[in-house]
């Protein structure tokens, strides 16, 4: 891989430019204002496909946005890799707390990246992640050392649930039969600690509306004598976890995977500094499950968050009121062997069931998605620890994730593979946040990193 390791650093100029150009597109799956974007993003991303020389290109219509892919079949009898990725980023609300317009990339110095970041909405999540893997593969093609098939399969969707991926994933099974599946959406512990994602979470989440009166009713003359639905969804959310942070959902934990203490002991060597996490985002104390430490209440237990709630009035001034509605949007990240259907119903069942006389309750399930664990032992995994002990210089450290990348288990039960996490980013870049970015050293690293992975992945299938 010396020819390639060497054509990367001979290019790091123009594969920053790229990366920067395909940011610059706003290509926000959520919201339909945006869905040319979407597409041209699509557009641009398999002009890029076709230009490193991947055969096949094409830009596969959904129900919803696009998936883009394309091949390069080198012989027939060699091992393939699968790459995914998406394309599609969050949303870049609330705007005003981003420092730099989040479609105008700008590279930024900080603590953790002194050799400077990419700040711009998707650097990390996934298109600087993502991009890794074209220009990775350009490499490799353009120095002819790809040692395996690979074939690319990047999405639009996956912000907004890979709904459509999993039908195109069912329809093309032919089309997408390789060995191994390699994705770069994830994290490490520090650009000097790598790791290795072995774990990503499930999850279950729902929109509930309560109805208390039939119309809003002035606080003076109704109030201390009809359900407030406000109140009354904000002591029914709380009801959900006792004083030990445990869920009260009958049922919650049933078939929640527990951990053997020399797993969890094996868990506990990976570094973690409670100070550090604290001081990173301003908090006095960490705050979860009782008898669990901060990773793993972050990565192997579930739990139930509020992400939204809103009713009544919250414009200027005071305004007395007892408001007919109130809404929460409610997310559990489920671990393994926890179902997100089962989850969904026992929630729906039971907030029905603690709701008082004086309100109704509607729970609307949006999608949801089930928990992922790949093993240590695999030909995969072992591959991908050679790639790092490579590239870093030491052996990366299996470690569970606490994030969701629903389509993984789907890739499982319908192409039956196994997925490689190699994620390069960092939980302090902000993802999802104003302020994303993603450092040049962990787009470098990835990129150079990854022919290592295809290189010991078609030695190790031998
Ligand atoms: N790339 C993330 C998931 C992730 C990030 C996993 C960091 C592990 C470490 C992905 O794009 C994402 O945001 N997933 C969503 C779920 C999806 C259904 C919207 C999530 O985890 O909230
Ligand atoms: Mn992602
Ligand atoms: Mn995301």
């Amino acid at each position: 891989m010396l020819q390639t390791q060497n054509y990367i650093s001979e290019h790091k100029e123009r594969f920053l430019d790229q990366l920067m150009e395909l940011l610059r597109i706003p290509s926000i799956s959520a919201d339909s204002a945006y869905n040319k974007d979407v597409a041209s993003c699509a557009e641009a991303l398999a002009v890029d496909l076709k230009r490193i020389g991947l055969d096949n290109v094409e830009i596969c219509p959904t129900d919803g946005h696009p998936i883009v892919y394309g091949e390069k079949i080198i012989d027939p009898n060699l091992p393939t890799v699968l790459v995914y990725g998406h394309y599609d980023v969050q949303p870049a609300d609330p705007i005003d707390l981003w420092t730099n317009p989040p479609f105008e990339p700008i590279i930024k110095k900080t603590d953790l990246h002194p050799s400077g970041a990419i700040f711009a909405r998707g650097a990390c999540d996934d298109k600087g992640q993502m991009y890794m893997h074209v220009k990775a593969v350009e490499a490799m093609i353009a120095k002819q050392e790809l040692p395996c098939n690979v074939k690319m399969m990047i999405e639009g969707e996956e912000e907004v649930g890979s709904e459509n991926l999993a039908v195109f994933v069912e329809n093309e099974k032919e089309r997408l039969s390789a060995d191994i599946i390699l994705v770069s959406d994830t994290g490490m512990l520090a650009n000097d600690v790598p790791s290795i994602t072995t774990g990503l979470r499930g999850l279950s989440y729902v929109e509930v509306e309560l109805t208390g009166p039939n119309r809003d009713l002035h606080s003076g003359l109704y109030g201390g004598c009809v359900a407030n639905p406000i109140n009354i969804l904000c002591s029914m959310i709380d009801s959900l976890q006792d004083e030990n942070q445990k869920m009260t959902i009958p049922g919650f934990y049933d078939d929640v995977e527990i951990l053997s203490a020399e797993e969890r002991a094996e868990m506990a060597k990976a570094p973690f500094s409670h100070e550090a996490y604290c001081k990173s985002i301003d908090i006095q104390d960490t705050h979860g499950e009782k008898g669990y430490s901060t990773p793993e209440r972050g990565s192997i237990r579930p739990t139930l968050d509020v992400n939204g709630i809103w009713g009544g009035y919250t414009g200027e001034g005071a305004k007395t009121v007892i408001a007919s509605k109130a809404y929460a949007k409610i997310s559990m990240r489920l671990v393994p062997n926890q179902d997100p259907d089962k989850i969904t119903k026992l929630f729906c069942d039971h907030f029905q069931a603690i709701a008082p006389k004086g309100v109704s309750v509607k729970v609307t399930p949006h999608h949801g998605g089930e928990p992922a664990v790949t093993p240590v032992d695999s030909v995969g995994y072992l591959a991908a620890s050679d790639a790092y002990q490579k590239s870093f210089g030491v052996k990366p450290i299996p470690v569970r994730s606490g994030g969701s990348i629903p389509i993984v288990a789907m890739f499982e039960k319908e192409l039956g593979l196994k997925t490689v996490l190699m994620g390069f980013g960092l939980d302090s870049d902000a993802i999802h946040s104003p302020d994303e970015h993603y450092g040049l050293f962990n787009y470098y690293k990835g990129i150079e990193t990854i022919p290592y992975f295809y290189e010991s992945f078609a030695k190790r299938m031998k």
